[in-house]
Order: structure tokens, then sequence, then C-alpha cells
């Protein structure tokens, strides 16, 4: 065993410690420490002293071995260097796999929400495509069966006076006239779909002209179905045929009532609407700006995916034979869209539908309803001119200022056509 000098300063209390501890228990000392060597060097030893016991029991003497195994030591380290540095190397490189896995699988969500996006739009492209088809030939067929039922219809106007007095002539006339009727119906039906109805759009407060509708719905859908009309403040004017807004509105309430089986929640909303470029892009002939927009939702049956694809084909409809012409959807998507407009269907199974109609705002001041003035009427005899597009609004406007004796002058105009 190497002296105490010998022995490298910081091991040299562990040492006596060690060998102290292995005196009281009496047993075999095992210790390691770093010995100073002639050549300046320490070395690692390692110590093993037996202790041999004599007949007492008492210690008699150690029998001890002190070995160099320095070079056993530094083998073990640069082991330990090796294995960490591989541990080192593994744990990079298991992180970057995770790093590249992780790229690899936000470039794949990437990718299939880019396919997704793709069919998505090519499937509302082909949508519009299909209804576009259907809106030309529908227009087309509606205006010259129209044309054709004013010719009868026109007949058998001229041909009533010849038959006065002619009852059996008379009642088959009727019916006759009723069928037209019928027909004209149906012919504007698909005029409003093919998108070939004349409109008369004004400036008008939706919120204000669907108040006025209250009573008119109320008959429409019966006590069971509860109704409720939300306004969002400082609603927008919007430019469209007021008639043909209410109409689009009682074909939705009608419809939802239908879902409903006649009792549940109707409700209406109406608030002001920003369409962006982002939902123009996926929305076919969607012009980004500003709308006014009408929603209509019940509590129903709702529609599945499929259904709702063909819901706005004309003569689409799963209500029993006689009860619906398929026609309601159709004329509302027609007219909302001649309108410059937009519309949408939400809709789940047993959950209730809500359709949105989108109609461009108009910064105008609302067309109020001619009031009528009660007092009598006091004339002049000056001259007046008299601008207005409309031809009938004109000569009854020239008519009666004509009457009240003033001088009138108008524009020639020109017809566009
Ligand atoms: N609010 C709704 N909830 C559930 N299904 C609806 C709703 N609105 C429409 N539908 C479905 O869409 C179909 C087409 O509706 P559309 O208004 O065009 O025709 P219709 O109601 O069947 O007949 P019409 O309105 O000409 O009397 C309906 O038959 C119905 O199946
Ligand atoms: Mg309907």
């Amino acid at each position: 065993m190497a002296g105490p000098d010998a022995v490298h300063p910081d091991d040299q209390d562990g040492s006596v410690e060690s060998w102290k501890a292995a005196v009281a228990a009496k047993s075999t000392y095992v210790h390691e420490h770093r010995v100073w060597r002639a050549d300046g060097a320490y070395r690692t030893f390692a110590i093993r002293g037996v202790p041999i016991f004599d007949a007492s029991g008492e210690i008699e003497e150690w029998v001890g071995v002190h070995t160099d195994i320095t070079e056993q030591r530094e083998a073990e380290a640069s082991l330990q260097d090796h294995a960490t540095s591989l541990e080192r190397q593994v744990r990079h490189r298991v992180r970057a796999e995770e790093q590249l896995r992780q790229l690899n699988e936000s470039l794949e969500a990437r990718v299939e929400a880019e396919i997704a996006e793709r069919h998505q739009t090519e499937r509302a492209l082909q949508q519009a495509q299909k209804m576009e088809a259907f809106g030309q030939l529908t227009g087309g067929v509606a205006h010259d069966f129209n044309n054709l039922l004013q010719v009868v219809s026109g007949n058998l106007q001229l041909l009533s006076k010849d038959l006065m007095g002619n009852e059996r002539a008379e009642r088959r006339l009727a019916n006759a006239l009723a069928g037209v009727n019928r027909g004209a119906k149906l012919a504007s039906q698909l005029l409003a779909f093919g998108r070939r109805q004349a409109l008369e759009p004004r400036v008008i407060n939706i919120a204000r002209f669907i108040g006025g509708m209250d009573d008119l719905l109320r008959r429409s859908l019966g006590e069971a179905v509860e109704i409720e009309v939300f306004t969002s403040g400082g609603l927008w004017n919007t430019y469209a045929d007021p008639t043909q807004v209410e109409n689009a509105l009682l074909n939705l309430a009608i419809n939802a009532c239908d879902a409903m089986s006649g009792s549940g929640k109707l409700t209406i909303e109406m608030g002001n609407a920003a369409l962006d470029q982002e939902y123009a892009r996926s929305h076919h002939e969607v012009m980004p700006g500003q709308y006014v927009m009408l929603a209509v939702s019940d509590t129903g049956t709702g529609m599945s995916p499929d259904i709702l694809n063909k819901v706005f084909e004309p003569f689409f409809s799963m209500k029993p034979e006689g009860k619906g012409t398929g026609l309601g959807l159709s004329m509302v998507y027609g007219f909302v869209k001649h309108s410059g407009g937009h519309v949408k269907i939400y809709s789940e199974v047993d959950q209730g539908t809500t359709v949105r109609i989108y109609l461009s705002r108009s910064v105008a001041d609302e067309d109020r309803e001619v009031t009528v003035h009660g007092g009598p009427l006091v004339g002049g005899t000056e001259t007046v001119l008299v601008v207005e597009d409309d031809e009938e609004v004109r000569s009854i406007v020239v008519e009666t200022l004509s009457d009240l004796g003033y001088s009138v002058l108008t524009p020639r105009t020109r017809r566009p056509g």
C-alpha cells in the first residue's frame, strides 16, 4: 500500500475513512484511490485487503493487493465518453426524425386540405353550371309558352263577347280561362327561375317591409308555429322588387312550416353582411361586397346533403303528389340571382334548416310608398316638365297635370332595345 503522502490530496481522507471502517467492521477492505508515482503522474489503484483472524476472533493480519487499474479506468472512461456521444447522436437523430415526421404530417395535411378545397370548388362550379343550364332551358321554354298562352287567353276573352248568353259555352270558356291562368302562373314561376321575370326593384328597407307582413305570415303559418323576428340595428337599405321579396319570404316560411309539420319555431333574421373575397372565391357568382341578409330558420326535419344539392332544381319536391310543385325554392333562387344577390342553405337532419338570402346594399334613401293627398286638388297654369322613365306612370302624371290646367312638357324618350 502507498504511504499517505503518495496519495492524491483529494483522496487521502477517503482512504483513511474507509480503512477505519473496514477495521471496525472486520470486513474486507475495498477501496480505490489515486497514487502519485515517481514519474510525477497519478495512477489509479484498487486496494483489496482481507483480514485474517486469530483463534479469539481478532484480526491478526491483513493480506492485501494493491493493483494499478489506471488503464482499466481510462478504458472505461473512454467507453463511457463514447457511449455518451453515441447516446447524444441517437437523441439528435430521433429529434431530427421527429421534426421530419411533423413536417411531413403538416405537408400532408396541407396537401389534403388543398385537394379538398379544390374538390369543393369544382363541385360548387358544376352545381352552378347545372343550375345555369337548367335556367337557360327553363327560361326559354317558359318564354315561348307564355307567348302562346297570351294568344290563347286573348282569343278566349274575345270569344267571351261572342258567346255571351250561351250558358254552357260560357262555362266551358271559364274552364278554359282557368286553365290558361294556371298555365300563366306556372310560366311566371319558370320565368322567375330562368331569371327572365320582369322585376320592379325599389329601394326598400326590408325590416320595415317585413314588419308589414306580420299578419300575412301569421295567417299562412297557423297558430302552432311560433314566429320570432330579429332585426339588427341600423339595417341598410336594399334594391329589390318588394313583391318578389315578399314572395320569397312566404315560400321559405311555408317550406319551414311544412318541414315542422305545422308546429315549431320559425325565426326570421335580418342583418347587414359583408361577403369577402375569400367567400366569393368559394361561391360561384358571388361578388364580394355589402349585402343585406334575410335568414329564415326552422326547427324542422332538415335535409340530407344529397337532397340539399337538388332543392333549387325546378320540379324537385319531396312532398307527396299534388302537395308541392317543387318550384318554390327555384323561384327564390332565380329571383335572388336575378337581383344580383346570393342564396345559401344550411341544413341538418332532425335539427332544422336555415336559408339565407343576401341582397345587395343600396346607399340610396328608401322609396317611400306614395301617400295620397286627401284635400281638394288645386290646379295652376304654369308649364311643368315631367321626367319619368316608366311609361305608364308618366302618362298618368301627364294626364293628371293637364287636367289640372298645367301646360305639360315631356322630353322625347328613347326606349332601350
Ligand atoms: N325548410 C325546409 N326543411 C326541410 N326540407 C325543405 C325545406 N325547404 C325545402 N325543403 C325540401 O326541398 C324541396 C323543394 O322545395 P320547394 O319549395 O322548391 O318545393 P316544394 O315546397 O316541394 O313545392 P312548392 O314550394 O312548389 O309548393 C321540398 O319538397 C323539401 O323536400
Ligand atoms: Mg316550397
